[in-house]
């Protein structure tokens, strides 16, 4: 198996293609571990220090408590109590943590500012969300994925809503694992073309499939599992009544979960919004896997934790 030894996670595609499943079996076997009562101590004495920019519930806490069950501890930096808040650099604040912690990660709103810490830190940088990928959280949705339904490769995954962080890492995911993706965007949303062209390129290796529609009944005809997320992202609040409009037609309702598959998931990164993307039916209803979807970031996290630290 390759080695994830030393690595930044920022995105998925920095990861040889065969690590992103390997990473699922690796979650899997820690899964079984913790539910036995038997689990490794392969982060024995390790620190991770935590840096939110932006509110969080799944992944600061996944990220405390999967670091602790494997022997390590987490560290939970408030910006405006270091000195970066004074005006100190990224560059030196990056170098002064490489001396002290073993990993660093970081939610924050442009991607080149966690490019730029983890250019500058000799230690693995973990990106926990940034206005362009959210990796930890692809690597759960696979997770929940095999879990359900035993293999990726050749499931059909329909997303439904904005081309936004988490449609890029679940792209990236989709296309190293060997899934057809379809995805329906409205005008106006559309993903960056940079991800798109490298997951197109990744695809070609791995038998996947991507394409695109602005029908939202076309995406799911069929579909093994439905994914949406929120139309308004954080930093986008100001944009909501504007989203709401333009998002109509693409809600997850029990009528659209009606074209997929009759054993279709559906999948959400959480928090959601019921009545906007999706409805309270599909969220609690027979199809929904997202509260599995979420306990999924422990242990996605934590095989990513064994692997670029253990
Ligand atoms: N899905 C997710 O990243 O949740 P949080 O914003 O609560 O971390
Ligand atoms: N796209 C959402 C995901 C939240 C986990 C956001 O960036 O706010």
């Amino acid at each position: 198996a390759p080695s994830l030894k030393g690595k930044d996670c920022l995105s998925l595609s920095a990861f040889p293609l065969e690590a992103i499943e390997l990473l699922t079996e690796k979650a899997m076997q820690l899964k079984k571990q913790q539910v036995a009562g038997k689990e490794c101590q392969c982060l024995n004495g390790k620190s991770l220090a935590m840096i939110f920019d932006k509110p969080s519930t799944r992944t600061r806490i996944s990220f405390e408590v999967g670091m602790k069950q494997l022997g390590g501890h987490t560290l939970h930096l408030h910006r405006d109590e270091l000195q970066l808040s004074r005006g100190e650099t990224l560059q030196d604040t990056a170098r002064i943590l490489s001396g002290y912690v073993d990993a660093v990660l970081i939610r924050t709103f442009t991607h080149e500012l966690v490019a730029e810490l983890a250019e500058h830190a000799s230690i693995p940088v973990i990106n926990g969300l940034t206005d362009l990928h959210h990796p930890c959280q692809a690597l759960a949705d696979l997770l929940t994925l095999k879990e359900e339904k035993g293999h990726l490769k050749g499931l059909k995954l329909a997303y439904i809503g904005d081309g936004n962080n988490v449609f890029h890492s679940l792209l990236e995911a989709a296309a190293a694992t060997g899934i057809h993706l379809v995805a329906a965007i409205p005008k106006g949303y559309d993903p960056n073309e940079t991800i798109v062209q490298q997951a197109v390129q990744t695809a070609v290796q791995t038998g996947a499939t991507i394409s695109f529609t602005r029908i939202p009944e076309e995406a799911v005809a069929g579909a093994d599992a439905v994914y949406t997320d929120v139309w308004s992202s954080m930093g986008q609040e100001e944009e909501e009544e504007k989203r709401i409009q333009d998002f109509q037609g693409f809600q997850v309702n029990e009528k659209l979960m009606s074209l997929a598959d009759s054993e279709a998931l559906f999948l959400h990164c959480l928090p959601a919004h019921r009545g906007l993307e999706v409805t309270a039916e599909v969220m609690e209803g027979p199809h929904s896997v997202v509260f599995q979807q979420a306990e999924n970031r422990l242990h996605a996290q934590k095989a990513l934790l064994a692997g670029l630290l253990g």
